[in-house]
């Protein structure tokens, strides 16, 4: 079983990928494989609502000139989605939206592609507009067919400087039941398929 997160910070190693290292420890203790992919300097460009991918029907964005196309095989390979953004503006990264908005494309141009993979969105935030930006994320999920995870609050970690999330005790506390609460789904469905 595997996990992918993507952290769609401009910002490498910051808050959101201290959250998603905390989840991911829940994940490895269970022997989930885990890969954090940050997409800070990625330079993604955003959808060009070419609609090659519906006429093409390939599973692939007909743009190879950016690492999109690799973004989204890591993402059919694994079992679940774990997004992470800091919030700007009260939304999430353009670099998060421009993930969103391809891979989402390609993947409903193609009879849904994501269908029934778990998916758990994460936020950082300095003081307010994190929650906009959480329902960003859980939108993309929901119109995927997917199933989103949650925790014991909204999945929203508080922080400004680099590793300041560090200090929030009940962000961090979140993450570690977002963790266990995604091990659980992914042994379950696992279990049923077999
Ligand atoms: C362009 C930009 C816009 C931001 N907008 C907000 C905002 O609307 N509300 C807020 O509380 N913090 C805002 N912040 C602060 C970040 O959300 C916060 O520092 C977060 O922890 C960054 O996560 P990271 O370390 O993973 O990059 C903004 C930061 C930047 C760079």
């Amino acid at each position: 079983m595997k996990v992918v997160a993507f952290n769609g910070s401009a910002r490498k190693d910051g808050n959101c990928a201290f959250l998603i290292r905390r989840v991911f420890q829940e994940l490895e203790r269970e022997n989930i494989e885990t890969e954090l992919i940050q997409l800070a300097g990625a330079k993604l460009h955003g959808c060009r609502a070419c609609y090659g991918c519906f006429q093409k029907k390939n599973s692939r964005c007909q743009f190879d000139d950016d690492q999109l196309n690799d973004y989204l095989a890591k993402i059919l390979e694994s079992h679940s989605l774990i997004l992470a953004s800091p919030t700007y503006f009260s939304d999430v990264s353009p670099e998060m939206k421009a993930l969103i908005d391809r891979v989402g494309f390609v993947a409903r141009a193609n009879n849904n592609l994501l269908a029934r993979k778990a998916g758990a969105a994460i936020v950082t935030v300095r003081r307010a507009g994190a929650i906009h930006a959480l329902d960003t994320l859980n939108h993309f999920f929901l119109c995927q067919s997917m199933f989103l995870v949650g925790s014991s609050y909204w999945n929203i970690g508080f922080g400004r400087e680099k590793g300041e999330v560090e200090k929030d005790e009940e962000g961090l506390k979140t993450m570690a039941v977002l963790g266990q609460n995604l091990a659980w789904l992914l042994k379950k469905i696992a279990a049923f398929q077999k």
